[in-house]
């Protein structure tokens, strides 16, 4: 325990100091770094009331977590001196030029996924808003030559397919893991090629996590790990990494890179005292029952709710994404080297 939180303090005190390393960072992805992006929206994927935010300054936000994500991590490692605002609510300048994050519950790289769960916003559906940000920035910074040099310096985080993953699972006529991989993988690639071409230069990815051993997986299937999932995603991560190869090739100045979540977070297993139970009393579909009793040791446990780790997991993936602890946790850069990237 004391460990842990030995390694977070270290953390905090190395980047709460000094300005920002790159103008801007935006962020695309899932529950893992919603910000509060569905709390306004019609659907149940949704984290804004307590227990969730207990160890946020500003209490619960709709992230899915007892205090910041991993993008909030990121974006204080980068010298910001505020985390990331929602797209919902991001309509300031400064929050147009500091970067804004898009990340929804529930959403998926296919357009369906989730859907069951309300009005979750797509990958193809971020990439949209992005469009609109850009539109802002080009008429604040006066041309879009101007907003290209801009977006080009920015950091990104993508993070999706768990839940596409989630919805696999369920699928009674699935198709193989190898045909499912390829096929988000495909849409993947054409959804980072836009990316690209609306002026990303430098995209940390980050690959699926230990999604067949969360703690709901326990209840749901009687299991510690759904090894069936686990291998499953498993392709979906070697396939991912190749992409990120191909795309540093195929497009000119890119540089994208991968971060291995699983690799991390199988060897963060072993320094949380609890590694697969969750923290707070859990609904049957895996989330905290809201106003439900959580355990007061939080920093012990590697999971908050049935899916979701908790501040102190998610400051271990963002400390070695941004500084890795070895050559595989992200390849072939670090974000810190992904900011000098030329
Ligand atoms: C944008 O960045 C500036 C400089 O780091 C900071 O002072 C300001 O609070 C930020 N605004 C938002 C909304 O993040
Ligand atoms: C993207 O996914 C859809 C299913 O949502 C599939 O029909 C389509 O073929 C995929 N696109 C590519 C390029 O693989
Ligand atoms: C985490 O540890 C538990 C037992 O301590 C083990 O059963 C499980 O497979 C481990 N998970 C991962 C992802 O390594």
């Amino acid at each position: 325990m004391s460990k842990t939180i030995f390694t977070i303090f270290m953390f905090l005190v190395a980047t709460v100091h000094g300005k920002k390393m790159v103008p801007c960072f935006f962020v695309f992805g899932d529950s893992l770094v919603d910000n509060g992006n569905n709390n306004d929206r019609d659907t149940v994927a949704n984290a804004n009331f307590l227990p969730y935010g207990i160890d946020y300054p500003n209490g619960p936000t709709g992230r899915f977590t007892n205090g910041r994500n991993v993008a909030d991590f990121i974006a204080e490692a980068l010298g910001f001196a505020d985390h990331i605002p929602s797209f919902a609510t991001a309509n300031g300048d400064d929050a147009v030029v500091n970067g804004t994050n898009y990340a929804s519950g529930s959403a998926g790289i296919l357009s369906e996924t989730g859907k069951e769960f309300g009005d979750v916003i797509s990958f193809d559906e971020q990439l949209q808003n992005h469009q609109t940000t850009i539109a802002r920035i080009t008429s604040m910074l006066g041309s879009s030559r101007a907003a290209k040099k801009h977006l080009g310096q920015c950091i990104y985080y993508v993070g999706m397919g768990s839940n596409d993953y989630a919805a696999y699972t369920m699928n009674p006529t699935r198709p193989s893991p190898d045909q499912y991989a390829s096929l988000l993988i495909d849409n993947y690639s054409l959804q980072l090629r836009k990316l690209y071409g609306y002026g990303a230069r430098k995209v940390a990815v980050f690959g699926l996590g230990s999604i067949g051993c969360v703690p709901a997986a326990y209840y749901m299937y009687g299991t510690l790990c759904m090894s069936a999932t686990k291998t499953t995603s498993g392709v979906f991560n070697t396939k991912l990494r190749s992409l990120i190869n191909l795309l540093n090739q195929d497009l000119v100045g890119a540089k994208f890179t991968y971060i291995n979540t699983f690799g991390i977070a199988a060897s963060k297993n072993s320094s949380f005292e609890y590694p697969n139970l969750e923290c707070c009393t859990v609904t049957p579909g895996g989330t905290c029952v809201p106003l439900g009793i959580v355990c007061p040791d939080r920093a012990c446990f590697a999971y908050f709710d049935g899916f979701h780790p908790t501040e102190a997991a998610a400051a271990v993936l963002a400390k070695r994404a941004f500084a890795a602890r070895s050559p595989s946790d992200a390849h072939p850069f670090d974000i810190q080297h992904l900011v000098h990237a030329k």
